[in-house]
């Protein structure tokens, strides 16, 4: 059988990342260049310096990616790229590279959802595994609990009302002076903290598979306005081994809540946040106890890169699901929309 080689591209947020996948699963490589120092100096991501800095990495980051590869550009077979959700400049830097690499090599372009990205890391991480399964999408801008029927059959079984996850960690970690980028640093602080120090809301809704973290954010703000203003002393490693451990019970119920009433057994988990050292040990700890199967991917995986992305375009070529050369990014794009 000719192997099919994908080239997946993914410039949506402060990430320039190139991939060669094999096949479908074997990762041949997958470089990521992250822009995270130049992020640091603004507190966040700031969209224009992020474009212009994807439009710097970009055609090193290609090169890279395919050298590492072992293969020859003239050797792939399509070239898959993120499309939406994310940042409209940062994506169309991805997008026109990967349509005038297309057009160069005559060969395909598909346009991919970053988010059903994130999902299919997880049939990087298990080969074995396919739908139909529950997925927790834990990313910057998302907090869904999705029903995964087939390949582009989505079901939203929940989603945040307010923050995403990820938001949320960002936002703790400037309110308790630990900076950017924050998921990472709480991750660390937490290592060393006492998670029942303080404790903070947990929102549930009844007959909800919903999230909210805008509570929980206003809470570790107002223990911290307090505590400063009685001039006590408090330490940013409880805070965020607290909150942590909130914001991960959470997750970890309505996850396990899901799988059961959609009367499958099998959960994945994805996006940036899913990288999260205490997630990901309670959630094993819980799917084990229901028996469940559990698929995370390993950290590099779960958090942007166009490994995921090559995998996505993987599954939609053999599927017949191209796109056209005038593919244009789409900011805004919901999981299950159609790409053209
Ligand atoms: O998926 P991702 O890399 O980009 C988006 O598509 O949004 O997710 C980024 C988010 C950020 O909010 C970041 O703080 C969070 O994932 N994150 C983490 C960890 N690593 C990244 N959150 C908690 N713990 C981590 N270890
Ligand atoms: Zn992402």
């Amino acid at each position: 059988m000719k192997e099919i080689l994908i080239l997946g591209i993914e410039t949506s947020c402060d990430e320039t990342s190139a991939s060669v996948l094999k096949n479908g699963t074997e990762v041949l490589s997958n470089v990521i260049s992250s822009q995270i120092d130049l992020h640091r100096l603004y507190g966040g991501v700031v969209p224009e310096v992020a474009s212009r800095k994807h439009v710097e990495s970009i055609i090193p980051v290609i090169d890279r990616a395919v050298k590492e590869s072992g293969k020859a550009l003239e050797e792939i077979s399509a070239v898959g790229v993120t499309c939406g959700p994310g940042l409209a400049g940062a994506l169309l830097v991805g997008i026109s590279a990967a349509k005038a690499l297309a057009f160069a090599l005559g060969i395909p372009v598909i346009g991919v959802d970053h988010i059903e990205g994130h999902i299919c890391a997880n049939y990087l991480e298990n080969p074995d595994l396919e739908p139909p399964l529950v997925c927790l999408v834990v990313s910057g801008g998302h907090s869904h609990l999705i029903k995964i029927t087939s390949d582009g059959e989505y079901e939203v079984l929940g989603r945040t009302r307010d923050d995403a996850a990820g938001e949320a960690f960002d936002k703790v970690a400037r309110t308790i002076g630990l900076g950017y980028p924050g998921g990472p640093l709480i991750d660390k602080a937490a290592a060393s903290g006492n998670p029942d120090a303080v404790r903070f809301p947990k929102t549930y809704f009844s007959e909800s598979l919903d999230f909210s973290f805008s509570g929980i954010k206003t809470a570790v703000l107002n223990y911290v306005n307090n505590m400063e203003r009685k001039n006590e002393k408090w330490s940013v490693e409880d805070v965020a081994a607290s909150f942590q451990k909130a914001v991960a019970e959470v997750l970890v119920t309505n996850s396990i809540k899901a799988v059961k009433q959609s009367g499958l057994n099998a959960l994945a988990l994805a996006g940036g946040v899913a990288s999260n050292s205490l997630l990901r040990l309670e959630l094993e700890k819980a799917a084990a106890k229901e028996g469940i199967r559990l698929s995370v991917p390993r950290p590099v995986l779960c958090t942007d890169n166009a490994a995921m992305i090559a995998c996505a375009a993987y599954r939609k070529f053999i599927a017949g699901k191209i796109s056209g050369l005038d593919l244009n990014a789409i900011p805004g794009l919901k999981l299950g929309d159609i790409i053209y």
